[in-house]
């Protein structure tokens, strides 16, 4: 509600109220909002965790050896999306820990990111087993917490990392060819596809390529800040 209308209705109500001698300052009244606020807010990550944690939605839950909530910082402005996690994932409850996880701290650090400015999510927060791709009614029963996460975050650019993420976050089933080299949108959010690294450990041809669509996340990126 609009602060000025807030203030007359309580008048009317005759409920006294104290107004901060500079304006700029928080009422105390405002501070408490905000904390409530804020600890609402962390409540509800908190949940989402332990939710997540306990999650039994689908067949994954029997195989797994721990689920992979995601890392980094939950105010990122950076949110990195893959496919689910593989087997030293799985292992540690932890995303992009293997292999691939080493090329993508060097893609972020190609860009200037730490693992611990950005947010690093999966599509899918179990492991399938041999690392098959995702089934759709795996997706369906985990896209709710990749939602919520987003939705927590906040994010102002999403890399949505390789074919399965990205089919998956645009909701299309266009190859990743197509997809890569464009500013796509969720909402109001930019989208950029990158390669998956494990691809790119496999093809190292694509590598330039790669660089091109980190240039092209960082430009998108400074538009926004700017
Ligand atoms: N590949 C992914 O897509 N996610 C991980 O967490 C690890 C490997």
């Amino acid at each position: 509600m609009d602060r000025s209308l807030q203030l007359k209705y309580l008048k009317a109500m005759g409920i006294d109220v104290w107004l901060a001698k500079h304006p700029t300052e928080p009422t105390a009244i405002e501070v408490e909002q905000v904390a409530t606020q804020d600890v609402t807010e962390q409540g509800k990550w908190g949940e989402l965790q332990s939710e997540i944690a306990n999650c039994t939605r689908c067949g994954l839950c029997n195989t797994r050896k721990n689920t992979v909530f995601g890392a980094g910082n939950p105010e990122a402005d950076w949110l990195l999306i893959g496919e689910a996690p593989g087997h030293s994932e799985d292992i540690q409850g932890l995303p992009f820990v293997g292999s691939a996880g080493a090329l993508l701290t060097e893609m972020l650090r190609a860009v200037k990111l730490t693992r611990e400015q950005v947010f690093i999510a999966n599509i899918l927060k179990c492991r399938p087993p041999d690392n098959r791709d995702p089934k759709a009614e795996e997706i369906a029963a985990c896209n709710d917490y990749l939602q919520r996460q987003i939705a927590y975050i906040r994010p102002k650019i999403i890399l949505a990392i390789g074919r399965i993420a990205a089919q998956t976050v645009l909701k299309t089933d266009q190859p990743l060819a197509k997809l890569r080299g464009k500013v796509h949108n969720l909402d109001a959010t930019p989208v950029i596809v990158v390669y998956h690294p494990a691809y790119l450990l496999r093809t190292l041809i694509e590598k330039r390529k790669a660089w091109l669509d980190l240039q092209l996340a960082l430009q998108t990126y400074d538009k926004i800040k700017r």
